[in-house]
C-alpha cells in the first residue's frame, strides 16, 4: 500500500468540461506532490479508467451526459474500495446530488467554486484517511493455496430462499461421509444458519475477526460439528458485533477453508458490500437466486450486469428460480429472454416440506430426501459436484482435478492479495 509523502497522489479528472479539466490540472500543478494521471469527459469513461490507471483520488463531477458521476462513483467505491477514492466536485444547488452521492461511496466533496488551497487540502485530507482506513481493514494475514470448491449463494432480494438452499446443499454433500463440507453464515447481522440447523453457536465468526492473525487453527476452533457431520462457522450472535468482520477477513477464512475441506457452501447477506463481495471473488460457483416476480428479475439483471463487469466467467454464475408461482411470478421463458440467459435450476415452493423443516432446524434433505424440493438440491449438488453419483472411479478422477481448479483460485486469490497489498 502507498504511504503518504513517498509517492507523488494519483489523480484522475473527471468534467465534461475540457476547461473545468484544464483548470483543476493548473491548479494542481502550483502545488507538488500531485500526478494527474487521466481525464475523462464522462462517468463511462471515468470508470474504464479508473480500472486500469487505479489512481489514489478521483475528481468526479456530477452531471454528465452517457453515465453521470454519481452512478460511477458506486461502480469506482465498490470496485476499487482498497486502492481508490472519489471526491465529488459540485456546484451549489446540488445538495441533493451531493448526499447521494456520499451514498454512493464519495469520500470527499468540493462545492464550486473553490480556491487552490481548498482543493489541495481535500485531496491531502482524503487521500491520508483513506490510507489509515485500508491500514485498518488490512490485519496480517498470510497467502494461501486454496484446494477445495467455494460455492457461495446470493440475491439481491431478501426472503428467497438462499439460507434454506445453503443449509440443505451443504447438508445433501455431507450424505458422502468422502466429502469435508463446511457451511459459512455470512449474513453477518441476522444470520439464520444456526437456527436452521438447530445449532447453539459458542464461537462465531467474529472470535476470529478479533484475532490479530488469521490462521487455520484459530478458523478450525471456531467452527461447530452439526450431527450431519457438516462444519458450521455462524454468524456472530450479536448484529453490533458484524462490522469487526471485514472483506479481508472473508476472503482469508474462506481461503483457508478451502485448503482443508472438499466444500466450503456460503451464505450471503442480500447487500453488495465488501463481505459480499469477497464471497463473490473467491467463489468457484455462484448460486444466484432469484424469484419470479418482475422486481426480482430485474434485480437479477442487474446483479448480472455487475457480476460482468467484476469479470467473473459466465460459466461460474450459475441462475436459480426459487418458488416459482405459476399464478404470480413470470415464466421461465420470458425471464430468460429478459436475462438473456438460461435458467439452470427451478426450486420448487413446497411450503409443507419446507416450513417444518427451518422450524424444527433439520434440513429437509434428511428429513424427506424424496420430495420436490429435496430433489432439486439434489440437482445442484449435480452442478457442483459432477460425479456424485457412485462411479467411484469418476470421483477419484474429480478429486485430484479439484488440484487443478484450486491452482487457479489460487492464483487469483494471490493477484487479489498483490492488489491489496500493492494497491
Ligand atoms: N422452496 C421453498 N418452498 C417454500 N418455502 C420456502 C422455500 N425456500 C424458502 N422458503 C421459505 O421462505 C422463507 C425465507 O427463506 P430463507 O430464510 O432461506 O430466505 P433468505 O433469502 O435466506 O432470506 P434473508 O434474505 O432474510 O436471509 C422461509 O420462511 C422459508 O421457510
Ligand atoms: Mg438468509
Amino acid at each position: 500500500m502507498k504511504q503518504v509523502g513517498k509517492s507523488p497522489i494519483k489523480i484522475l479528472i473527471v468534467d465534461d468540461m475540457a476547461e473545468t479539466r484544464e483548470n483543476l490540472k493548473k491548479l494542481l500543478s502550483f502545488h507538488g506532490g500531485f500526478a494527474v494521471a487521466g481525464e475523462a469527459e464522462n462517468g463511462k469513461e471515468a470508470v474504464a479508467l479508473a480500472r486500469r490507471l487505479k489512481p489514489d483520488i478521483v475528481l468526479m463531477d456530477i452531471n454528465m451526459p452517457v453515465m453521470g458521476g454519481i452512478e460511477a462513483t458506486r461502480t469506482i467505491s465498490v470496485e476499487m474500495a482498497m486502492t481508490t477514492a472519489v471526491v465529488i466536485i459540485s456546484v451549489q444547488g446540488e445538495h441533493e446530488y451531493l448526499k447521494e452521492a456520499m451514498a454512493a461511496g464519495a469520500r470527499g466533496y468540493l462545492v464550486k467554486p473553490f480556491s487552490a488551497d481548498e482543493l489541495v487540502g481535500t485531496i491531502r485530507r482524503t487521500h491520508e484517511m483513506e490510507i489509515q482506513r485500508r491500514a485498518r481493514l488490512m490485519p496480517n494475514i498470510p497467502l494461501q493455496t486454496k484446494l477445495g470448491r467455494i460455492i457461495s449463494v446470493f440475491s439481491a432480494k431478501g426472503g428467497v430462499g438462499k439460507t434454506v438452499i445453503a443449509v440443505n446443499l451443504a447438508a445433501e454433500l455431507g450424505k458422502d461421509r468422502d466429502l469435508k463440507v463446511t457451511l459459512v453464515d455470512l449474513d453477518l447481522q441476522f444470520g439464520d444458519v444456526a437456527i436452521m440447523l438447530d445449532t447453539t453457536p459458542v464461537r462465531t465468526i467474529a472470535d476470529i475477526a478479533r484475532e490479530e492473525e488469521v490462521d487455520s487453527e484459530t478458523v478450525e476452533a471456531c467452527l461447530a460439528t452439526h450431527s450431519t457431520g457438516i462444519r458450521v462457522l455462524t454468524s456472530p450472535l450479536r448484529p453490533e458485533q458484524a462490522e469487526i468482520v471485514t472483506g479481508r477477513h472473508v476472503e482469508a477464512i474462506l481461503g483457508l477453508l478451502a485448503e482443508s475441506y472438499d466444500f466450503v457452501i456460503v451464505d450471503l447477506p442480500q447487500r453488495l458490500d465488501d463481505i459480499s463481495l469477497a464471497g463473490l471473488d473467491i467463489a468457484d460457483t455462484i448460486f444466484l437466486i432469484a424469484s419470479t416476480e418482475l422486481s426480482a428479475i430485474r434485480d437479477a439483471k442487474i446483479c448480472l450486469e455487475i457480476m460482468e463487469s467484476l469479470g467473473y466467467e459466465s460459466s461460474k454464475i450459475k441462475l436459480a428460480l426459487s418458488k416459482p408461482s405459476k399464478e404470480h411470478g413470470l415464466d421461465t421463458n420470458e425471464i430468460e429472454k429478459s436475462l438473456n440467459r438460461k435458467v439452470d435450476i427451478r426450486i420448487p415452493n413446497e411450503e409443507r416440506v419446507v416450513h417444518p423443516s427451518v422450524n424444527k432446524g433439520t434440513p429437509f434433505v434428511i428429513s424427506n430426501p424424496t420430495a420436490k424440493v429435496s430433489l432439486a438440491i439434489k440437482d445442484l449438488v449435480k452442478i457442483v459436484n459432477p460425479h456424485s453419483e457412485g462411479d467411484v472411479r469418476a470421483k477419484k478422477a474429480s478429486k485430484s482435478g479439484k488440484s487443478s481448479s484450486g491452482k487457479k483460485t489460487a492464483g487469483m486469490f494471490a493477484w487479489l492479495f498483490s492488489m491489496f497489498v500493492n494497491g
